[in-house]
């Protein structure tokens, strides 16, 4: 069976930084199982050829009118699907789809009938939101990060922006290449549309990585590998924070003395 791949160097890079990205989730322990989703906005690779080509299946509805899809192709990885078996073939562990005029319905039209991610809402309801706002962002990482997750286990951590500043002050990197911080989102049931709005909502506090409590983190970013990135950053700190304690201590944590030199010298947001 031929690819859609096949002739289209630009879409079978962008799904190779996908793929290279799942490996990643797998080596770290993020994605035991199926956990984990990746939807990219692959619309720009889309030509002629592609828009002609049929649909394997019924429409599929999306749950809401998203109208800033319109026209709009994504890669999502399959619902049921392993990062690590994605990492080896990504076109046989998640599918392309189209949205269908009236952004209400989608099909999937390659390279097999795999069924997106059952977090598909929130993916898509993001990609919405974030064409509407203008944003060059494209990609969008739902994963589930050990560290990360552990601190939401704990109320004080959940209180808006306690954990971004503590995750800040325990290594300079951290604010320079996550400089928007960690949003929370309480506890919502995985894959419903009100987990959807309440991660919109959060991302639009101007975050780029949100956590879902007791569950794993939402990231977008320009394309997979940064959003891929700013997790990996945020949970290294959380890493640091839990050895310090393992130690035996309480780390002391950069000052906010030292943390605003680093916002003016690196014109940093916030
Ligand atoms: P999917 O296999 O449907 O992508 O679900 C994984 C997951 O992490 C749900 O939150
Ligand atoms: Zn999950």
């Amino acid at each position: 069976m031929t690819s859609i791949l096949e002739n289209r160097p630009g879409l079978a890079a962008e799904i190779g930084r996908v793929a290279e990205v799942a490996g990643y989730l797998w080596q770290k322990g993020w994605a035991e199982r199926n956990g984990g989703n990746i939807t990219v906005n692959i619309t720009e690779w889309v030509d002629d050829a592609m828009r002609a080509l049929p649909a394997l299946g019924e429409a599929h509805p999306i749950g809401k009118a998203l109208p800033h899809l319109e026209g709009c192709w994504f890669y999502c990885k399959g619902t049921q699907k392993r990062m690590r078996d994605l990492a080896r073939a990504p076109m046989a562990n998640g599918s392309v789809i189209r949205i269908l005029p009236g952004c209400t319905r989608y099909e999937i039209v390659a390279d097999a009938p795999v069924l997106p991610t059952s977090e598909l809402p929130s993916h898509l309801a993001v990609h919405d939101y974030l064409l509407a706002k203008g944003s060059p962002y494209r990609a969008s990482l739902h994963t589930h990060p050990i560290e990360l997750v552990a601190l939401t286990h704990s109320r004080k951590w959940l209180e808006k922006d306690v954990a971004t500043r503590m995750l800040w002050s325990m290594i300079p990197e951290t604010k320079a290449f996550c400089p928007r911080g960690l949003g929370m989102v309480p506890y919502m049931l995985p894959s419903s549309v009100e987990l959807a709005e309440a991660t919109i909502r959060t991302l639009d506090e101007d975050y780029d990585v949100v956590m879902w409590e007791k569950h794993g983190v939402f990231a977008v970013d320009t394309d997979i590998m940064s959003a891929f990135d700013q997790v990996d950053v945020l949970n290294k700190a959380a890493q640091i924070y839990l050895s310090a304690r393992g130690m035996g201590f309480e780390p002391e944590g950069m000052s906010e003395a030292q943390m605003q030199e680093l916002s003016t010298v690196f014109h940093l947001p916030k």
